[in-house]
């Protein structure tokens, strides 16, 4: 099989200064991406700052023989966001990818969660994410080629307790990159989203030493350098891996009833139908909201024939 390669290709990785980040960005400059590191650096809750982690990543990736410089704005606002786009055009002239990686923690209980906690974990994640994919957007769509990869999180997708605030922002970038996918399909931007799971500062504190140091972000980066890749066929799709795990994840919808709405549609009937409404068998999964309503008209028309 021929080798994966980006010769000439351009890369932002966002939170680059460590742990997943530096994974992606030493992988992709080992196959001849030229890479902008970012990473303002700080504590894992997104206090304070240390411009030393992007520097260590480009460094490295320098005295390895690739090419690497580095960017200290933050995701958080858009024109710091803008800045770190920029500095793609700047040294490189483009930008063909984009890994919106960057991310704090700030856990508690939904009681206990102080509004300011809700809004730094928003700000970095899905504010940042939708900031630097705008950015990044404008250059991909007029050289009509892009890859994005974005980070959610089984927290988005499936929950966890005192992440209220997190896993609103990580569904919400599955979200964001559904509706990337659909808007740079015409100009073969390709946008995909990567759930990983691996040993990092960030879940230092809730794996235990021995899981972390088997699950290195090593075991992330290929799938994550393979949607950034020209070979990369597929937009719009969640992806899982972790420790050598690979996976799709996506959201389906089962079957469920539809009740003749000739006559009244009573709560007793949703309660007696909850199990066949809860079931999940035959499901289907939908490439669009547009596909979506296709398929429910098509779903009302075989009982009510009036669409
Ligand atoms: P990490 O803490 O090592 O990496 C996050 C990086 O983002 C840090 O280097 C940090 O300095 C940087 N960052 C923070 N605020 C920033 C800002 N405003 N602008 C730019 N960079 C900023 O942790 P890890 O695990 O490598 O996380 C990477 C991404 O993967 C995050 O989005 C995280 O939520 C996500 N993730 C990680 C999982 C894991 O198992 N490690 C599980 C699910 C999601």
């Amino acid at each position: 099989m021929e080798k994966v390669r980006f010769e000439n290709r351009v890369a932002v990785i966002t939170g680059a200064g460590g742990g997943l980040g530096r994974a992606y960005a030493t992988l992709l400059a080992s196959r001849g991406a030229k890479v902008i590191v970012n990473d303002p650096g700080g504590t894992f809750d997104g206090t304070g700052s240390d411009p030393t982690a992007a520097r260590k990543v480009a460094a490295e990736i320098l005295a390895a023989g690739g090419e690497a410089v580095v960017s200290h704005d933050s995701v958080e606002e858009w024109e710091s966001a803008q800045n770190i786009i920029e500095t793609a055009l700047d040294h490189y002239g483009r930008l063909d990818i984009l890994i919106n990686n960057a991310g704090v923690l700030r856990d508690k209980s939904l009681l206990k969660m102080t509004v300011e906690d809700y809004r730094k974990v928003m700000a970095v994640h899905l504010d940042g994410t939708f900031f630097c994919t705008k950015a990044a957007f404008a250059l991909m769509k007029e050289q009509s080629y892009g890859r994005i990869v974005s980070t959610s999180s089984a927290a988005g997708l499936y929950g966890n307790f005192g992440q209220t605030n997190y896993g609103a922002a990580k569904l919400g970038i599955a979200g964001l990159m559904n509706s990337v996918a659909q808007e740079g399909s015409r100009y073969n931007i390709k946008a995909n989203t990567i759930i990983p799971t691996a040993g990092t500062r960030m879940t230092f504190t809730v794996m235990p030493e021995e899981v972390i140091d088997k699950i290195g972000p090593e075991y992330v980066a290929p799938i994550v350098a393979w949607l950034c890749s020209d070979s990369c066929n597929v937009s719009g799709k969640m992806f899982s891996a972790g420790g050598g795990y690979f996976s799709r994840a996506a959201v389906i919808e089962g079957r469920g009833v539809v009740f003749d709405t000739g006559r009244s549609i009573t709560v007793e009937m949703i309660a007696a139908e909850i199990d066949r409404i809860m079931d999940l068998e035959g499901s289907s999964e939908h490439g669009s909201a547009v596909e979506h309503a296709g398929a429910l008209l098509a779903r009302l028309n075989n009982v009510h024939d009036k669409f």
